[in-house]
């Protein structure tokens, strides 16, 4: 509907006078747009503009790693002789005009008017299989170009679409090598790192692993070509189609830039879409490298190996473009009805932005029987299963499959139990890709917090799987962690909590009751797994401490009443997001009252673009924001889910989805880029309500 309604207008503005540099931007202009969003590795953005031009126009500057290198993508279309850049910053065309762009949760589709000639929609589609594993487990996305005549005449178009070896290596010194082959219909490219380093990365993208850039084969006028960028680009710009020449002369990847080429002639192109699909993507036959139980550490494969030959991936997913497609519009749709049904338009611009950018930190490891999921700390410091990471992308995981909770929390049970000293939860596993733990107890401590987001993530998984299985076979590590919590989460020590850049704290009121919550919690898993004398003693204990949190976490003389961010601190206060997995855990522990004060409070501190995290600044979290708003009174939950919307369209932020932002401002908050971070799942809070 709505791109027949774009198309449409389109053609009126056509008719009526140029469009110039006037895209339309819908449901918002994100700050970044997603277009290769799979993993940790394929996390291609069309970044905001720095320079003072126009955000959100595909065509005149690079697509880029998350990172903000450059990942050459580069298109061009010729129509009647004349050519046009619809993609990248190359030379040598001048850029379509963009009419519109459109997110939704696996899509971004851009409309493009050339020469008021012919119109092509660009579909950049990341599929997101969050209950098929075999599919999931396949690093690669979609990119399919179409057009037609919008002047009822018909034109001569030829399409031109190229990636550069800049997605093969961080390191432009690094000497790539590359081939074309046809296999069953396909065109590929493979190109790679001559010299193979499985785990480790040059500027975060991974230094191993083969990549394959591919079109359909048995269509009219393909042609290709590998060879230095000007060569070939200037080659199609001239000629309108590719010699086929294939550069022999393997060479680092800023050396005359390899560039590997398709192009299509399609010919006269009529009043109806003409379609060329391309495909990106990666193998890495050895994902992980894991200490697991045993002495020495696994090498964790990559969960396609389950399912697949390396030469039948690039096949397999070019050919399942119609299930992925039919797939994609399910899963578009189905947030969308539940995101307007629980707040509206404005919360689906919120949610349909997140769900790429969150698989897009997860890699799917190891067996069919076993799978497990590392999670990549994406932009804050690259730390593989940080569990104060995991626990605010947990309400999409709980939505949409628990099972991902347990995938990813396996190896850190795992790993915990076995080589862990400390009496607490580990931190992290390591620096992706590579998860020793931390036998030495030297990770970044952070007790409480993560002692309470382990037992409440696992009670989670436990309810909606119905299964008990998963809290009996941890019962030892749930017991040591609710022992940390009994000492520690009346009176929290000096500590950090997952917001580590406001620095310790001692006495922290938010951390305390995430800590209260997960000793309730414990009494009933305790119930659950046949440990029936530890039930009344945990929950005697959490109410206990419940009595005297509400004395000194709470300011009663201040009008309106509030939460105090410090104990007994009276001008403090902040976000009390841990009341949300009360909420989300059906425990009916925290008294509605506390609910009602908070929600009435944040209506008296808001800014322009949402509420503080606490009275150390004025940034605030978007994933604790939504946390806050999903518990919160209907018209607070609206507060803030207009805000955080009317903040997509217009903030300053450039790079992908940040969740640390500047609420007076709207911009970065103390020079601090929080991109592509996977606690995005968190705006999913309301969605996981839901049983
Ligand atoms: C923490 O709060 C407790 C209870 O009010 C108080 O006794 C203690 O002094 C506080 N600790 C710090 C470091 O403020």
């Amino acid at each position: 509907m709505k791109f027949l309604k774009l198309a449409g207008l389109a053609v009126v503005a056509l008719l009526g006078q140029q469009v110039e540099g006037a895209s339309t931007f819908s449901p918002a202009r994100p700050p970044a747009a997603p277009l290769a969003v799979r993993s940790p590795y394929l996390n291609v953005w069309l970044n905001g503009r720095t320079d003072g031009g126009p955000s959100g126009y595909l065509a005149g500057q690079w697509p880029r790693f998350w990172t903000q290198q450059v990942q050459g993508w580069q298109g061009y279309v010729t129509v009647d002789g004349k050519s046009f850049n619809w993609m990248g910053a190359a030379p040598g065309a001048p850029n379509v005009d963009q009419v519109s762009l459109e997110y939704t949760s696996t899509k971004t589709t851009f409309v493009m008017n050339v020469d008021g000639k012919v119109q092509m929609s660009i579909k950049f589609m990341s599929p997101v299989y969050y209950n098929d594993l075999r599919r999931q487990s396949v690093t690669s996305s979609y990119l399919e170009v179409l057009v037609k005549s919008l002047d009822g005449r018909s034109h001569s178009v030829q399409v031109y679409c190229d990636v550069s070896a800049e997605w093969a290596s961080g390191d432009r010194n690094a000497v790539v090598q590359w081939e074309t082959n046809s296999k069953d219909g396909i065109r590929y490219h493979k190109f790679y790192r001559q010299n193979q380093q499985p785990f480790t990365e040059a500027s975060e993208v991974a230094s191993w692993g083969h990549w394959y850039w591919a079109t359909g084969d048995k269509v009219r006028g393909l042609s290709y070509q590998i060879g230095a960028d000007t060569d070939v680009r200037a080659q199609f710009l001239s000629k309108g189609s590719l010699t086929g020449d294939i550069d022999k002369n393997f060479r680092a990847v800023g050396v005359r830039w390899p560039v590997f080429a398709f192009s299509r002639d399609l010919g006269a192109v009529g009043s109806s879409w003409t379609s060329t699909l391309f495909t990106i993507g990666y193998t890495q036959d050895e994902a992980i490298l894991f200490q697991g139980k045993d002495d020495t550490p696994m090498h964790v494969p990559s969960l396609w190996k389950q399912w697949f030959n390396e030469d039948e991936l690039v096949t397999f997913f070019y050919n399942d473009y119609d299930y992925a497609s039919h797939n994609c519009n399910r899963l578009d749709i189905r947030i969308a009805d539940d995101s307007k049904a629980a707040g509206g338009q404005d919360y689906l611009t919120i949610t349909s932005l997140a769900v790429r950018q969150v698989f897009g930190a997860l890699a799917f490891t190891n067996t069919q029987q076993q799978p497990l999921v590392f999670l990549k700390e994406i932009s804050s410091n690259s730390d593989i299963q940080t569990v104060d990471v995991i626990f605010p992308a947990f309400p999409i995981m709980l939505y949409l499959n628990p099972d991902l909770i347990k995938w990813t929390l396996d190896p850190l049970l795992e790993n915990g139990r076995w080589h862990y000293p400390k009496n607490w939860a580990q931190h992290d596993l390591g620096t992706f890709p590579v998860a020793p733990g931390h036998p030495k107890g030297d990770d970044e401590a952070m007790p409480l917090e993560e002692c309470g987001n382990m037992v409440i993530m696992m009670l989670a998984h436990a309810q909606r799987k119905h299964n008990n299985q998963y809290r009996s076979d941890n019962w030892d590590m749930l017991q040591k962690w609710a022992q940390y919590l009994i000492d520690d989460s009346k009176i929290p020590a000096n500590q950090l909590s997952t917001d580590d850049f406001a620095g310790h704290l001692a006495n922290q009121t938010n951390l305390a009751i995430k800590g209260i919550i997960a000793l309730e919690a414990m009494s009933q898993i305790a119930d659950l797994t046949g440990h029936k004398d530890q039930k009344e003693k945990y929950t005697k204990i959490a109410h206990e401490y419940l009595d005297f949190w509400s004395v000194h976490g709470i300011n009663s003389q201040a009008n309106p009443k509030h939460t105090v961010l410090q104990y007994d601190n009276p001008s403090t206060y902040g976000l009390l997001y841990n009341i949300y997995p009360d909420k989300v855990l059906g425990l009916n522990f925290i008294p509605q009252s506390v609910y009602d004060m908070q929600s009435d409070f944040y209506q008296s501190i808001q800014n322009e673009y949402g509420v503080i995290l606490d009275t150390r600044g004025t940034l605030t979290k978007l994933d604790w924001e939504m946390f806050a708003a999903a518990v919160a009174k209907p018209e607070t939950r609206n507060m803030f889910i207009s805000k955080i919307a009317s903040w997509i369209g217009r903030t300053t932020t450039w790079r992908a989805y940040t969740d640390l932002y500047d609420t007076k401002t709207g911009g970065y908050a103390n020079g601090i880029e929080f991109t592509a971070r996977p606690v995005l799942g968190g705006v999913f809070s309301l969605l996981a309500l839901k049983q």
